[in-house]
């Protein structure tokens, strides 16, 4: 884009409530330039910055993969100013958005390996994205088994409840769901990710892993991953930080010498090793 601070208009297709505690919403933009939406080039783990006048601006994971057309889909969980904002956006309304920005889960490291993906929470945002991206019939055969471990409070705080009921017939993924406490009805696990990733043991030969959730969840995976054999340059993560421009210029996202919107969200635990040891 010729100006990276300047916002290009988008409009609001469509948007609904994800989680039954009306928390989190997902929403569906169209770019409404057809030359700006072909230069829109993003890749799963990117992130955009979404603009309502008048109110700011914030960063938030491209939920959507490229592969699944023009629309854009972002899941925003209503904490502040600005995402009170964006839930009160109705179909037809236009914002602006900046982005892509910064880098992507390194899918071309993946190929001929296989992947374990972990998520919890809201945290699956880009996850989806990148399980959408791998699972394209013209990509699906460079990578090995997929194995994703999701988990999230009950069952009405899973996000994307349709692609899961979907994904659930695909060939080669092993999809183990799982919610903190029994629940009426529930079929899959209960009990928090670490100890259930620990029970699913997904092999570590020949496989990276992906773990994006709240720290806490993020904390005690990371033990697990390591005792299942993965090590800190095969497993990534995607960070969260508060930030401003989102192109490497305000200073406000830096750990160590790297800005978490430039060179991140994305990092191996080997790399943020590397930066922490700066500090
Ligand atoms: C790369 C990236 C991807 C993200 N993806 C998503 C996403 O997919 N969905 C989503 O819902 N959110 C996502 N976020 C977080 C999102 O940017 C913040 O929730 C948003 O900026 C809050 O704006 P606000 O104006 O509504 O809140 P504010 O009014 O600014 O703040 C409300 C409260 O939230 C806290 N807060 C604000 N931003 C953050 C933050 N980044 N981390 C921790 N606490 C914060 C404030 O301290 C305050 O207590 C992402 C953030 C980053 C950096
Ligand atoms: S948000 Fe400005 S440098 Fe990262």
């Amino acid at each position: 884009m010729d100006n990276p601070y300047k916002p290009i208009p988008v409009e609001l297709v469509d948007t609904y409530f994800e989680t039954n505690d009306r928390q989190l919403k997902s929403f569906k933009f169209r770019i409404l330039d057809e030359d700006v939406k072909k230069l829109f080039d993003y890749k799963p783990g990117q992130f955009a910055q979404l603009s309502v006048l008048g109110k700011g601006e914030a960063p938030f994971g491209i939920a959507s993969s490229p592969t699944e057309g023009d629309e854009l889909l972002f899941t925003i969980n209503r904490i502040g100013s600005v995402t009170q904002a964006l839930h009160e956006l109705e179909a037809g309304d236009k914002i602006g958005i900046r982005g892509p920005l910064g880098n992507w889960y390194p899918v071309d490291k993946f190929e001929g390996s296989d992947i374990v993906i972990v998520g919890g929470g809201y945290a699956f945002t880009t996850l989806r994205s990148l399980y959408i991206y791998l699972r394209d019939p013209s990509r699906r055969s460079k990578f090995g088994k997929i194995t994703i471990v999701y988990g999230a409070r009950e069952p009405g705080l899973l996000l994307y409840r349709d692609d899961l009921e979907e994904w659930k017939n695909d060939e080669n993924l092993e999809l183990v769901l799982t919610i903190d406490n029994p629940a009426e009805g529930w079929t899959g696990k209960v009990g928090f990710v670490p100890p259930v990733l620990k029970e699913t043991a997904p092999s570590s030969e020949n496989a990276y892993a992906v773990v994006c959730g709240p720290p806490v969840m993020i904390k005690f995976t990371l033990p697990v991953l390591h005792e299942l054999g993965f090590s800190k340059d095969k497993i990534y993560t995607s960070l969260e930080m508060r930030m401003k421009c989102g192109i490497g210029k305000c200073g406000r996202c830096n750990i160590g010498h790297k800005y978490i919107c430039v060179d991140g969200p994305v990092f191996s635990m080997a790399e943020l090793d590397e930066l922490t040891a700066d500090l």
